[in-house]
């Protein structure tokens, strides 16, 4: 379909402190569940020789996800490691906060450009009803003001589920007004086989900009950032603010996607919503190096159809795409 590979989002862990009931809920995820053994884990060195392989292949920009990334040891210095292969990568990690005022100053300083915070509720009880946890909001909000202190590029991340957190989309809006940074309402997306996701449940973000409107007045469309933006732009008349809206139930975007991704066990993803990733850490570990690396995932990339998000409208049901927390977001 002619897709640039421009993005590579990397999940360093498939582990997380939160149990999001749309995510990771925590009848699936208990003492039970089999997370991956450390000896599968992609190593540092190991995701070096991936991005190495993709920057002449078009790459630039990569994201460090989940899980939460700032559980794996020594976060840092991947960034590091990444950061010394080219100094104009975009770097940016999706976070779920509560541990980034304790990193933030070494997350600075290894060379991460931006930070995108998940926050799906202001309210104290509901957010950890959501995140299905003891933390605090308190503490995610800390994480974005100190992430802002040291002069990343911030957002927030936030899923609008019906009849569950419709609440807080005017208290998110006016925490971002606050600090000035933007807002991106995604969504509730099928995705996984654990979130008891249905259509219903789905709040789109045409709803969700009813509701902004009549709190703050019209909002208007503006042209995307850059070429395969995820988030409709939409600015808001009364505050110089961005409001993004990552609509992929009710606005697919398939044919702009650029994005690959890799699991935490070193397999090759060209669909948020496939059933299996190529595994390129065995191939690692069989001693391919960088231009086998670079051949195979752009062989992979030009064969790719994938466009899940534009034919779930077909009713076409896979039956076993992978988790979010495996694959990163
Ligand atoms: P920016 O670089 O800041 O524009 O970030 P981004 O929008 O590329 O990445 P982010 O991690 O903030 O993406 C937000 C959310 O959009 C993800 O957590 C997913 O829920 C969803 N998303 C991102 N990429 C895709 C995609 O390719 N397909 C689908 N269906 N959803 C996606
Ligand atoms: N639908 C939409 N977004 C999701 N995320 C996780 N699971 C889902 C889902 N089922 C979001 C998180 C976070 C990002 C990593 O992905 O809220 O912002
Ligand atoms: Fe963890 Fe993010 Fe999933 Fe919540 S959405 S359980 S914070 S990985
Ligand atoms: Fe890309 Fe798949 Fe998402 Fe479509 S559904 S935008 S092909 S990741």
């Amino acid at each position: 379909m002619g897709r640039p590979l421009r993005d590579l989002r990397i999940s360093v862990t498939d582990r997380c402190n939160f149990r999001c009931t749309y995510c990771m809920p925590k009848e699936h995820f208990d003492s039970n569940y089999n997370f991956l053994p450390k000896s599968q884990i992609i190593s540092y060195e190991e995701i070096i020789l991936i991005v190495k392989s993709m920057l002449p292949l078009g790459l630039s920009k990569v994201r460090i996800t989940g899980g939460e990334p700032l559980l794996r040891k020594d976060i840092c210095s991947l960034i590091s490691m990444i950061r010394n292969l080219d100094e104009n990568l975009d770097i940016a990690m999706t976070t779920n906060g509560v541990l980034l005022k304790n990193n933030i100053q070494s997350l600075k300083e290894s060379g991460l450009d931006r930070v995108t915070v998940s926050l799906d509720a202001i309210d104290n009880d509901l957010f950890q009803e959501i995140t299905d946890s003891k933390f605090e909001v308190s503490q995610v909000i800390e994480g974005i003001k100190s992430a802002i202190d040291c002069g990343l590029e911030v957002k927030i991340n936030s899923v609008i589920k019906r009849n569950k957190n419709e609440s807080e989309i005017n208290k998110l809006i006016e925490t971002s007004i606050e600090y000035n940074i933007p807002v991106r309402f995604i969504e509730f997306m099928d995705v996984g086989t654990t979130n008891s996701w249905e259509l219903d449940s789905v709040f789109t973000g045409e709803e969700i900009r009813n509701i902004i409107q009549k709190q703050f007045g019209p909002l208007t469309k503006t042209k995307p950032n850059y070429y395969g933006e995820v988030a409709k732009q939409w600015k808001m008349a009364r505050h110089d603010l961005d409001i993004g809206f990552i609509e992929s139930i009710s606005s697919p975007f398939c044919g702009t996607c650029t994005r690959a991704r890799i699991s935490s066990n070193g397999k090759l993803f060209t669909c948020l919503f496939s059933e299996q990733g190529f595994d390129l850490l065995s191939l690692i570990r069989m001693e391919a190096d960088e231009q086998d690396l670079s051949q195979v995932i752009s062989d992979i990339w030009n064969k790719r159809k994938d466009r899940y998000s534009e034919k779930r409208k077909d009713s076409t049901k896979i039956s076993n795409p992978v988790e979010m927390s495996y694959i990163g977001g």
